[in-house]
């Protein structure tokens, strides 16, 4: 089992984006961006469930056992993706 590194930020040559890549070269974490995957936001009725976000998690849980997250300070929060990515949770 392996450690990986979740970034979301909403540019891919930002602060975040920089901080994760020096971790990644100073360990054996894997880096999963989100801006590489297309899923939409919480859908009470999930007429999502075919987008990318239940397949990247499978993966998520089948190949690693600690997740580190990696997000921008936003309006005194998360970055949207990344609060995104979290309410996906609830599908499971
Ligand atoms: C939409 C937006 C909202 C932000 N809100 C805050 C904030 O509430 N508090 C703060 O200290 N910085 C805030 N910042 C500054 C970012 O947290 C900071 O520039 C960060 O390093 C940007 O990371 P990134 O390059 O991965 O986007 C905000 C930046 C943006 C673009």
């Amino acid at each position: 089992m392996k450690k990986v590194i979740i970034v979301g930020s909403s540019r891919n040559n930002g602060d975040t984006v920089a901080l994760a890549n020096e971790l990644v070269q100073q360990t054996n974490w894997d880096l999963i961006n989100l801006n590489d995957y297309k899923f939409s936001y919480y859908d009470y009725e999930h007429k999502n469930k075919d987008d990318d976000y239940l397949k990247l998690m499978k993966r998520i849980i089948q190949e690693y056992d600690t997740l580190i997250f990696a997000t921008p300070v936003y309006w005194y929060s998360m970055s949207g993706i990344m609060k995104v990515f979290f309410d996906r949770i609830t599908d499971f």
